[in-house]
């Protein structure tokens, strides 16, 4: 399979984790490994622990990296740095979301451009897409596309794909986009595919990713030594919101602080993807870098 995933935002990443040769770095979402890789080529006597909870990821970076992998959810860190008798770490990177692999060659119905199984699964476990569509009421459905997609037409969405079910279960990804399309046809004046929230609802939900991102923040900080940094890229603002309020808490409780040289030009904002990495690379587009530093 083509190792196609870009790393977004590197330099700065790299610049934000504030790395030196001999520390301990915890990749909480290898991906395909290049925010590892950049790590490595720059600090090669780091220990790097990665983690994913996809096999097919891990699979790949092992075929690439010589670092410490572990197949799990990095809202179970703490359950990998006991088993590593690793005490504290240096630095600490979420990158999340899904990788350009996931999206474009998974097969596992994650985008709605492609005609593919609706499972939505990042790892092997939990409900897949289609099962919760198929057996969640209508009411619940509803909730998670206005919840976690945002979706102003989650009710009649929530109606049309209760309905369709009742005549044939869902099992690809165009029998849903079909049925959003019924409630939201295409028009001109779209920004954005009308199924877009839709689907990030859907993958939400599925792979519960507010509340691993909550925990394993929580988590996190626990295990970051003092002066190590925690650097999240989030893709959406239910996550941004989420990473913003927990490091302004901590930033709020004296337990962190902000990184002046990388926010003294920028006030309090995330950083996010200069114009010719956009051009390069359309998905770091939505991308927002926060980092902290504990005491
Ligand atoms: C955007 S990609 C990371 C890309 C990586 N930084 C790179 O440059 O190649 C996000 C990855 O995080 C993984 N992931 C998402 N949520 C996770 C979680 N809760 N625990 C572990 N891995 C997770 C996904 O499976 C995906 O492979």
């Amino acid at each position: 399979m083509l190792d196609k995933h870009k790393p977004v935002l590197l330099q700065e990443s790299i610049e934000a984790l504030d790395i030196q040769d001999g520390e301990i770095f915890l990749d909480g979402t290898l991906g395909g490994g290049g925010h590892s890789e950049e790590v490595l080529r720059r600090f090669p006597t780091t220990r790097i622990i990665g983690l994913d909870r996809d096999p097919e990821a891990v699979k790949r970076v092992r075929e690439k990296l010589n670092i410490e992998i572990r197949v799990e959810n990095f809202r179970h860190l703490d359950k990998v740095l006991e088993e590593l008798e690793v005490r504290k770490v240096d630095a600490i990177l979420l990158d999340l979301g899904l990788s350009s692999d996931q999206l474009e060659t998974s097969g596992r119905g994650f985008s709605f451009l492609r005609d593919e199984p609706l499972d939505m699964r990042m790892s092997n476990e939990g409900i897949k897409a289609k099962d919760l569509l198929n057996s969640w009421d209508q009411h619940a459905i509803e909730l998670v596309l206005h919840g976690f997609g945002e979706e102003r037409d989650s009710r009649k969405i929530a109606e049309e794909i209760v309905r369709r079910r009742g005549i044939k279960p869902f099992e690809t990804t165009f029998e849903l986009v079909e049925a959003v399309l019924k409630v939201k046809p295409r028009s001109f004046r779209d920004k954005i595919h009308p199924a877009t929230k839709t689907f990030q609802a859907l993958r939400i939900a599925v792979n519960e990713e507010l509340t691993n991102l909550e925990i394993g923040l929580e988590k996190g900080f626990k295990a970051l030594d003092a002066n190590g940094r925690f650097v999240v890229i989030s893709f959406h603002s239910l996550e941004d919101r989420i990473v913003k309020n927990f490091f302004r808490d901590k930033v709020g409780l004296g337990l962190a602080k902000r990184v002046t040289s990388l926010y003294s030009a920028r006030g309090n904002k995330p950083i996010t993807a200069s114009m010719e990495e956009i051009d390069e690379n359309p998905r770091s587009r939505s991308a927002k870098l926060r980092v902290i530093e504990k005491i």
